[in-house]
């Protein structure tokens, strides 16, 4: 028995009792502004200092930002997109074959989040791929459309490179060896969701992704170029809109650069929202730690005299406490704070 996908049934013109949020936890789409200093970062500038001081002032106090310039052609991007929502188009029992909440399987068609965990369903269909060594996971890849696994193979070795690439600057801005970080990270996998948002009738009422950090190091994220839905939480409570800009990427890091840069950086929290008018897509790739990999701060980050804010602890252990949870729970990463010395 499997959940419903959103994308199989005829349009809704009422949302269903289980996709409702409670009035306390509602999206409040009014209060969400825009905010035009977000971080966007020119890969392709000749300042390459410039570049990564402002990637260390993005990540300590956006926790994300824009690139642009980033190598990658527009046209991939776009193949990208429509490959995608070609897949999401497929007859109902095309899409069966591949239909499972289990997360733990590699390749897989789902809805929501953590269907067997959650009480309440988001407005969101994905399909989640590994992608990282390709040949491994390849040939268990949809091959409908039939372009599929050559565009989107593609694709993930482009995000690859450029994520890789970033990491390398992220290690830079914190006042480390450029290679530090990915090699703190071990060979690092690769997973892809690709998210579908259907039009919703009460886009006040439900989220597309509730609020929630990223489990993993690095997520690039490609939005759909003329729909928006992304929001992120800056300080002081306030949601803002990040909008999609031709061509860019957002980067957002995830919980485990917030651990290994001790907590100099942040892995915010960020929520998708959906709409009445268009539906919407979005294609997230997750650059993750082996899951072998010990995850402590950089021992350059932890000042003599100061205490690790978080434990060490393996990959693994953290992913799995991470799906065993709801979403919208607490920082995942608080359950591996370090415990407060008691003052004498
Ligand atoms: C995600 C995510 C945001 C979006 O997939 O983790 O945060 O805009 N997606 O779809
Ligand atoms: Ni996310």
């Amino acid at each position: 028995m499997g959940s419903q996908l959103l994308s199989t049934v005829e349009r809704r013109e009422v949302l269903p009792e289980s996709y409702i949020r409670p009035e306390s936890d509602r999206p409040r789409l009014a209060e969400v502004t825009t905010d035009s200093n977000v971080p966007l970062i020119d890969l392709a500038s000749p300042d390459k200092q410039r570049v990564i001081a402002e990637i260390g002032l993005a990540c300590r106090t956006y926790g994300f930002f824009q690139v642009i310039n980033h190598g990658i052609e527009g046209e991939l991007l776009e193949k990208m997109m429509a490959v995608g929502l070609q897949f999401f188009r497929l007859p109902p029992e095309e899409k069966e074959k591949l239909h499972s909440d289990e997360p733990s399987k590699k390749i897989r068609l789902s809805t929501s989040f953590n269907v067997r965990k959650e009480t309440v369903h988001n407005w969101r269909d994905y399909l989640r791929l590994h992608c990282h060594p390709l040949e491994e996971f390849l040939p268990e890849w949809p091959s409908n459309p039939e372009s599929f696994k050559e565009i989107v193979s593609e694709y993930c070795r482009e995000v690859r490179r450029l994520g890789l690439r970033l990491l390398g600057m992220i290690s830079l801005s914190l006042g480390l060896e450029e290679d530090y970080i990915e090699k703190a990270l071990g060979e690092q996998e690769q997973h892809m969701a690709v998210n579908y948002y259907p039009q919703c009738p009460e886009p006040e009422l439900t989220y597309g992704l509730p609020k929630h950090t990223d489990p993993n190091a690095l997520t690039v994220l490609l939005q759909d170029p003329n729909v928006a839905g992304l929001q992120v939480l800056k300080d002081g409570g306030r949601w803002i809109a990040v909008n999609p800009r031709p061509n860019a990427f957002v980067i957002n890091l995830g919980d485990q650069l917030q651990a290994l840069s001790n907590g100099a950086y942040k892995s915010v929290w960020h929520r998708a929202v959906v709409n009445a008018a268009q539906e919407r897509m979005s294609v997230a790739s997750f650059l993750c730690p082996c899951n072998s990999a010990v995850i402590s701060p950089a021992p350059g980050l932890v000042r003599d005299g100061d205490a690790p804010v978080y434990r060490s602890y393996t990959y693994d252990e953290y992913y799995s406490k991470f799906w065993s949870r709801n979403l919208d729970q607490e920082h995942c990463l608080e359950l591996f704070r370090c415990a407060q010395l008691q003052l004498q």
